[in-house]
């Protein structure tokens, strides 16, 4: 399987290693600022395809296209006049869904053969430096095994792979959920999933509200399964206090005895920024039942909302 290596998966790799594996078509995980990816070259088919066995992911949904910066995005999509405005985000946690440009030496599997492309640049030095190395593209899902939680630590991409990736390791993710998705067709910008830049910065930016696709929308993205990012255990949310078997996860001063506090002080980025960890450690400790407190939904509430609807959905 091209998907696995015969280096030591436990041993730390280096941004020149890494870049190595993804020039000979292997699939590696790397940090960003949101959660660990899994990429690969994205002008490789091989390799995109080794990214959805190492998943295991059911079926190809289009993937995000990793750029070094805005030039190397350019040569990939087509960017009208807003959607230039909003890559002033960039390196930042922002996918914009835009038009695939012509020739752009894109394997198809990324794209899910749809005529639009998702892109971001990365904020975070680690990635920056591999996709410059690499010289290409890379197509990056979230580096955990298909339905399961999004890995914001090395180690938990080793353990969600039982360490048959190879991992750069970057430390901790800083934002803790994914990248906020944004579809861009001419001057109409739509929210497609929700996530690390809160939708409120961005209509700021752009000095206009930014409307939330329609679930029925014809501009979707396909990957958003209403079932997604789950732990093992079962989840119930807007909580205000636990019930007898369930472990408690609190957000913000509280009277119960919690068995996880997302943010004691009620901070949304910090919540946003445990939110995964802290759900992979409750899921460790083998508990079956989590009740969640309510979190609410402005801000960076609003992915930290969604990501735990997903979480708690029937399975
Ligand atoms: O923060 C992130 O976005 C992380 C890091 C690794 O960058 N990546 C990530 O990728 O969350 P993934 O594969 O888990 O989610 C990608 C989402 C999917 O829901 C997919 O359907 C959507 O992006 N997407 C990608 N290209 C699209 C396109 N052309 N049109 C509509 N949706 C698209
Ligand atoms: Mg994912």
């Amino acid at each position: 399987m091209t998907g696995t290596h015969e280096l030591n998966a436990a041993e730390p790799l280096t941004v020149a290693e890494a870049a190595a594996l993804l020039r000979a078509g292997r699939v590696c995980a790397f940090p960003t600022e949101t959660v660990y990816g899994l990429g690969a070259d994205a002008t490789n088919p091989d390799a995109v395809l080794a990214i959805y066995e190492t998943k295991g992911r059911p079926r190809f949904n289009p993937l995000i296209v990793h750029c070094a910066n805005l030039g190397m995005a350019r040569g990939i999509a087509e960017f009208s006049p807003l959607a230039l405005k909003l890559a002033r985000f960039w390196p930042g946690p922002l996918t914009l869904v835009l038009p695939l440009k012509a020739g752009a030496g894109l394997s198809d599997i990324v794209t899910a053969g749809l005529d639009t492309v998702g892109i971001r640049v990365p904020d975070h030095p680690l990635a920056l430096e591999l996709i410059a190395t690499v010289g290409r593209p890379l197509a990056a899902p979230s580096a955990n095994p298909s339905g399961k939680l999004s890995p914001t630590t090395a180690e938990q991409v080793r353990k969600g792979f039982a360490g048959r990736v190879p991992v750069l390791d970057g430390g901790p993710c800083r934002a803790g959920v994914e990248s906020t998705i944004l579809a861009v067709t001419g001057d109409e910008a739509v929210q497609l999933r929700a996530g690390a830049l809160a939708r409120a910065t961005i209509a700021q930016a752009i000095g206009r509200p930014v409307a939330v696709a329609a679930h029925d929308a014809k501009v979707a993205a396909p990957g958003m399964l209403a079932s997604h990012y789950a732990p093992n255990a079962r989840l119930r949310l807007n909580a205000d206090r636990p019930e007898a078997g369930e472990a408690y996860l609190a957000f913000g001063p509280t009277a119960h005895a919690a068995a996880a506090n997302l943010s004691p002080s009620g901070d949304l980025h910090e919540a946003a920024r445990h939110l995964f960890s802290v759900l992979h450690a409750l899921d460790a400790t083998g508990v079956h039942r989590i009740a969640v407190a309510p979190i609410p939904m402005i801000g960076l509430g609003e992915a930290i909302n969604d990501r735990l609807k997903r979480a708690a959905a029937p399975r």
